[in-house]
């Protein structure tokens, strides 16, 4: 057993250190504030190479791991969550259905855009609906000579705005049983009646872009279809598992990033003659924060791990995905504390990682849909 990052991994969380620090934290509190997109450090983020990190090398990726992807969402996540979630679901949810699932001809056309940042990553799963019910969908593709025409409507959708295509799951027909057979098709959203709504009005991850897609008698071809006919409830669930890779590894960025804040203004502050650092009220939450930031990294790694192995790991990475997302919540709302009255004021950022984070434990499976996989994987019946 090695718990080193490689030789690789290391360079690159060290080179993005220095990138979230020098390009993406500057502008994070105005971002919020305006919730303005991040584009111009995602124009950046791609003269450094990093839009398509772990795909294969032949659609202009990195040819790099899932751990390597993970560092990146943490350290971008560390200063800016939106950047980070913005990034996730560009690689985990955008990426990598196609990459998995897409035939040759689909990855060079998709793939390719997405590695070299043309498009950004997005997928539609989530419906009015259907959403810790992920196969409730009712958005319909009926069959219409060669073509498949698509009605209904998709919601909270990371990245849509910025997508010239994505991936979304629609029934197209029914078995003898009458269950609804559910398809993966990909969609240019500038086809006719493709409609990108708006952006909601979230509590945060503000600059992070989340629309709701509406579409009506959309058509496309049916060599548009992702993988085969009625797989795509299967194949989308299989990208969450990896999803809830970059949802943990977000957590572990949000909370590392709050914690170092805290730990700063601890020793800093002064009452009754003394740091907030000297009072053991403080040391001990600290003491917990640093802890339980450690153990969801290792648990972020250890899922992203297995993923490279080509082990199953869906029960891993609903794990890491409850417990990072469950610690950041705590983690940023003790750095609030700690920060007393200044915690609640914009000024000092706590409170935009305390808001960033309640996503979290909702966004790409609830925690309690986190522990309903985890109940089935352990065997529960
Ligand atoms: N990988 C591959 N196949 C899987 C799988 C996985 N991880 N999990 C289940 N399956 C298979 C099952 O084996 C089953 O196959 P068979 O029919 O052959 O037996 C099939 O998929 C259906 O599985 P279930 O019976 O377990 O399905 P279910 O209806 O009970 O639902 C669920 C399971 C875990 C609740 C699932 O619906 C789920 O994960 N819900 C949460 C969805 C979610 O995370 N939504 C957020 C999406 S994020 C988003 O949309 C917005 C964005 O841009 C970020």
């Amino acid at each position: 057993m090695n718990f080193e990052l490689t030789q690789e991994q290391s360079m690159i969380k060290k080179m993005m250190r220095e990138f979230a620090e020098g390009e993406v934290a500057p502008g994070a509190e105005e971002r919020d504030r305006t919730k303005a997109f991040p584009e111009e450090v995602f124009s950046k983020l791609g003269e450094l190479g990093i839009l398509g990190l772990p795909f294969p090398e032949e659609y202009g990726g990195g040819g790099s791991d899932t751990i390597s992807f993970a560092i990146v969402v943490e350290e971008l996540s560390r200063v800016c969550a939106s950047t980070g979630i913005t990034y996730s679901a560009h690689i985990s949810l955008g990426g990598a259905p196609i990459y998995l699932f897409g035939t040759e001809e689909q990855k060079q056309k998709y793939l390719t855009k997405i590695c070299s940042g043309e498009s950004l990553g997005a997928f539609g799963l989530t419906e009015p609906n259907a959403g810790s019910d992920a196969g409730g969908t009712e958005t319909e593709a009926i069959e219409e000579g060669n073509d498949f025409v698509i009605n209904g409507s998709k919601c909270f959708i990371t990245n849509a705005s910025y997508a010239q295509f994505l991936a979304l799951t629609a029934v197209t027909g029914r078995n003898e049983k009458g269950e609804k057979e559910i398809s993966a098709i990909i969609v240019p959203t500038d086809a006719d009646g493709f409609t990108v709504l708006d952006q909601y009005e979230k509590m945060g991850l503000h600059a992070s872009n989340t629309t709701e897609l509406v579409l009506e008698n959309v058509r496309v071809s049916q060599d548009h279809l992702l993988g085969n006919r009625g797989e795509g409830f299967k194949q989308f669930l299989q990208t969450l598992d990896g999803g809830r890779i970059g949802i943990g590894a977000m957590a572990v960025g949000i909370a590392q990033g709050a914690y170092e804040k805290a730990l700063q203004y601890a020793k800093e502050r002064k009452q009754f003659g003394k740091t907030l650092s000297q009072f053991q009220a403080i040391q001990f939450k600290l003491a917990d924060m640093a802890m339980k930031i450690e153990l969801a990294r290792n648990m972020v790694y250890k899922a992203a791990w297995m993923k490279d192995q080509g082990k199953s790991f869906t029960k891993e990475a609903s794990m890491c995905k409850l417990f990072a997302s469950e610690m950041c919540m705590e983690v940023t709302s003790q750095a609030v504390q700690i920060h007393g009255g200044y915690g609640y004021m914009k000024d000092y950022h706590v409170e935009r990682y305390m808001r960033d984070a309640k996503l979290l434990e909702i966004g790409e499976g609830t925690s309690e849909i986190q522990r309903l996989v985890i109940a089935r994987q352990i065997g529960c019946s």
